[in-house]
C-alpha cells in the first residue's frame, strides 16, 4: 500500500475523518481453541526462563520481541522470556526498509559519513530517505500508531509533491482531479451521476470493516484469548464473507456498480496490493479503501521496527551468517517440552530453543524442516512480483503526449493506473507518483533544472526507452529498480485449511499466516500480538487481559 488515492477518499470518506469513530462493540461469538489441540504442549516448569527464537526481523518478528519483553517485565507474572532473533539481512525492518536513490550508493545511509564541517554534505544528509517497500499505515492502525508515539518519532502526511491525480486506462483518463484537493461542486456531482449510491455504499462498508477491525484491539476482545485458527478470526472479525469472495463480486453482492468498482477501486487494489479487482478477495480491497489518516514515520518507517527490537533487549543476528538453514525438533522427554535446534547458513549450530516464532513468508525462506509436520501443514503461497522503480528526472510532471495529449495539456504528477475496464490497450505501470523535489546542491549532479524524485510501480521492468517517452528525451538522470516478492496473490479463501495454522507444532507459531488474509505492517504485529498471547497461554497459562494497543496504565 504504497500510495492511496486521494480522491477516492474524497468521495468514500467525505469529511476525512469519518473512519476514526470509536471501537464498534460488534457482538462476536468466540470459539477458539488455543488450550483444546494436543500440541500446545506442557506448561513450563524449569527454572531458568524458555530460550525463544525468533526468524525475521521485519514488522511481525521486531513486534513479537517487543510484546514478549513487555510481558517479560510485568512485576511477579513470571513472564520472563530470553529472546534471540535471526534475520538475513543487514538492516532490521524486511519488507519496511528505505533508500537514497539519488546517491550512487541508494541503499548506504549518507549521514554514516558525517564529516559536517562540509556544508554541501551537510544538506543532502539531511535528505530524509524515501520508502522502498511499506510506505503508508493509517488511523485505525493502533499498534504502530502508539509506538510511533511512545518512541517520539516524527511523522509526516503522506503526500507527495503537491498536484493532481488521474486514473489512466490505457486509453483514457477515466478519472481527473482537476483543482488539487479543492473538490468544486461541479465535480463532485459529475461523479455522483456517473456512479450514483456506489461510493456511499462503499463508504460504509469500510466503515464497518474498519470498526470491526478496530473491536480486535479492545480488552473485552483479547482477553478471551489467542485464536490457533485464522478461519475463526476471520469469523470473529466478520471477514469471512468478504475473504471468500472475487472483490468484485463481493462489491457487486453489497449493491455497488461496476463501474465504479472497475474504473476506481480496481486502482486501489492495483496499486496497494498490485492485482486488479478481479483476481483477489474482498478483503483485500476493503484494506486497499481504509486509507484514512495515513502517514509515514519520517526518516523511514523501519525505525518503529529497530525501536521494537532495541527495546526488547533481545539478541540480535543480522546478516548472511545468520541466515537460518535448517530447523530440527527434538522430541520431548517424558513430562518436558519438544525442542527446536537451529542452525544458520554458515553450519554453525544458532542453539537450541524452547520455541520458534517464524515471521516470515514460509516458502521464501528456503529454511529445511526435520522430524516435524509443519512444512506439510503451511498452504504454498505465492507473491505478487512487484516492480518498484525511483526515477530521478527534471521534467515536473510525465509528458502528455505519452498519453496521446496535446502538448499543452495540464499534466497529473500522480498517476494511477486501472487494468479492469474495456479498454483496448492496458497500463504499462500500476503507479506513479512524484515524491519530492531535491536540493539544488544534489540537483546539481545531474544537469539543469530542479530534479525529483518519481516512485512507481509496476509487474514488469520498466524499459529505458519507455520512460524517456513518459518523462522526455534529456529527462531521466537516474533510475534504481528494486523487485519485491510483495504481499500474497490474495485468492479467496475457500476453505479454512486455506490458511496456516497459528500453532501448527509445539513452541512452533507462525504469524506471517495472517498474510493470506491481510498483508500490511500493522496487521503483522496485530497477528504476532496473537501468536505471543498463544505462547503465554501454552508455556504459562497466561492470558493477556488486554492489547499493548489498550494497554491500561495500571497495569504494571
Ligand atoms: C512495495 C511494497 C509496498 C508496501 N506498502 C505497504 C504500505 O504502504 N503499508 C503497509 O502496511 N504495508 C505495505 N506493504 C506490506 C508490508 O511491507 C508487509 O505486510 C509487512 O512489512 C510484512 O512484515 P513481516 O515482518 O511479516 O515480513 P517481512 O518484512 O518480509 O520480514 C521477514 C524477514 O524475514 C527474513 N528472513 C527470510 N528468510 C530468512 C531466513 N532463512 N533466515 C533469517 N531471516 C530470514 C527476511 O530477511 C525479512 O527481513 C508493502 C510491501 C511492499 C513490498
Ligand atoms: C476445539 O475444541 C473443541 C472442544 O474441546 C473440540 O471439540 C474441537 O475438536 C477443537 N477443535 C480444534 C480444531 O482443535
Ligand atoms: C473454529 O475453527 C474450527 C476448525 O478450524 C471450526 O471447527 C470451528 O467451527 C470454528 N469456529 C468458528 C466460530 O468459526
Ligand atoms: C534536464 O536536464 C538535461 C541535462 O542537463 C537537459 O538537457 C534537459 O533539457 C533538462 N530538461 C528540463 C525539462 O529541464
Amino acid at each position: 500500500m504504497f500510495a492511496l488515492l486521494p480522491v477516492l477518499l474524497v468521495l468514500i470518506s467525505g469529511t476525512g475523518a469519518q473512519l476514526l469513530f470509536p471501537v464498534n462493540q460488534v457482538p462476536f461469538e468466540l470459539r477458539r481453541n488455543a488450550t483444546a489441540s494436543e500440541i500446545a504442549g506442557p506448561v513450563w516448569h524449569e527454572a531458568r526462563p524458555p530460550r525463544i527464537a525468533i526468524v525475521g526481523a521485519g514488522a511481525s518478528g521486531s513486534s513479537a520481541a517487543f510484546f514478549l519483553s513487555h510481558f517479560g517485565a510485568l512485576r511477579d507474572a513470571g513472564l520472563a522470556t530470553d529472546v534471540t532473533i535471526y534475520d538475513s539481512n543487514e538492516y532490521v525492518g524486511g519488507r519496511s526498509t528505505v533508500l537514497w536513490p539519488w546517491n550512487d550508493d541508494p541503499l548506504h545511509n549518507p549521514s554514516d559519513r558525517r564529516l559536517s564541517t562540509d556544508a554541501v554534505a551537510a544538506e543532502e544528509d539531511d535528505v530524509d530517505p524515501v520508502e522502498m517497500g511499506a510506505s503508508i499505515f493509517v488511523a485505525a492502525n493502533k499498534n504502530l500508531q502508539k509506538a510511533r508515539r511512545d518512541f517520539g518519532l516524527e511523522y509526516e502526511p503522506y503526500g507527495g509533491e503537491e498536484g493532481n491525480t488521474a486514473i489512466w486506462d490505457g486509453e483514457q483518463w477515466v478519472f481527473e482531479e482537476t483543482n488539487g484537493f479543492g473538490w468544486d461542486w461541479w465535480h463532485k456531482a459529475k461523479a455522483l451521476w456517473r456512479y450514483g449510491r456506489s461510493p456511499f455504499t462503499v463508504r460504509s462498508l469500510v466503515k464497518e470493516t474498519v470498526g470491526n477491525f478496530l473491536n480486535l484491539y479492545s480488552p473485552a476482545f483479547v482477553s478471551q484469548g489467542a485464536f490457533a485458527s485464522l478461519g475463526n478470526f476471520s469469523t470473529a472479525t466478520h471477514l469471512r464473507d468478504a475473504a471468500s469472495k472475487y472483490a468484485n463480486q463481493y462489491l457487486s453482492s453489497k449493491g455497488v456498480g461496476d463501474l465504479f468498482t472497475n474504473e476506481l477501486i480496481s486502482a486501489a487494489t492495483q496499486v496497494n496490493y498490485g492485482t486488479p479487482i478481479d483476481r483477489l478477495h474482498g478483503v483485500g480491497a476493503l484494506v486497499s479503501l481504509a486509507a484514512t489518516g495515513a502517514v509515514s514515520v519520517k526518516g523511514g518507517n523501519r525505525q518503529i521496527f529497530e525501536e521494537f527490537v532495541g527495546r526488547s533487549g533481545a539478541r540480535l543476528r543480522l546478516g548472511e551468517d545468520a541466515r537460518v538453514h535448517s530447523l530440527m525438533k527434538l522430541d520431548a522427554a517424558p513430562g518436558k517440552r519438544a525442542q527446536w535446534l537451529l542452525r544458520t547458513a554458515s553450519g554453525v549450530s544458532g542453539g537450541t530453543y524452547d520455541a520458534v516464532i517464524f515471521a516470515a513468508p514460509f516458502h521464501q525462506t528456503g529454511i529445511q524442516f526435520s522430524n516435524s509436520m509443519v512444512p506439510a501443514l503451511i498452504p504454498k503461497q505465492p507473491y505478487v512480483r512487484l516492480y518498484v522503480t525511483f526515477v530521478i528526472t527534471n521534467a515536473t510532471t510525465p509528458q502528455p503526449s505519452y498519453f496521446g495529449l496535446p502538448d499543452s495539456t495540464r499534466m497529473p504528477n500522480e498517476i494511477f493506473g486501472t487494468f479492469t475496464t474495456p479498454s483496448s490497450s492496458k497500463p504499462n505501470f500500476n503507479s506513479l507518483n512524484y515524491l519530492k523535489a531535491l536540493p539544488a546542491s544534489i540537483g546539481a549532479r545531474f544537469g539543469e533544472g530542479t530534479y525529483h524524485v518519481v516512485k512507481m510501480f509496476s509487474d514488469h521492468s520498466l524499459q529505458r526507452d519507455m520512460l524517456e517517452a513518459l518523462y522526455g528525451k534529456h529527462n531521466v538522470a537516474k533510475t534504481v529498480e528494486k523487485i519485491w516478492l510483495s504481499y500474497p496473490q490474495l485468492q479467496p479463501v475457500t476453505s479454512d485449511s486455506d490458511y496456516a495454522p497459528v500453532r501448527p507444532d509445539e513452541g512452533f507459531y507462525y504469524p506471517n499466516g495472517f498474510e493470506r488474509l491481510i498483508s500490511t505492517m500493522e496487521t503483522s504485529t496485530v497477528s504476532s500480538f496473537n501468536a505471543v498471547s498463544l505462547l503465554l497461554h501454552d508455556f504459562f497459562g497466561y492470558t493477556p487481559p488486554a492489547s499493548w494497543a489498550e494497554w491500561p496504565d495500571d497495569l504494571a
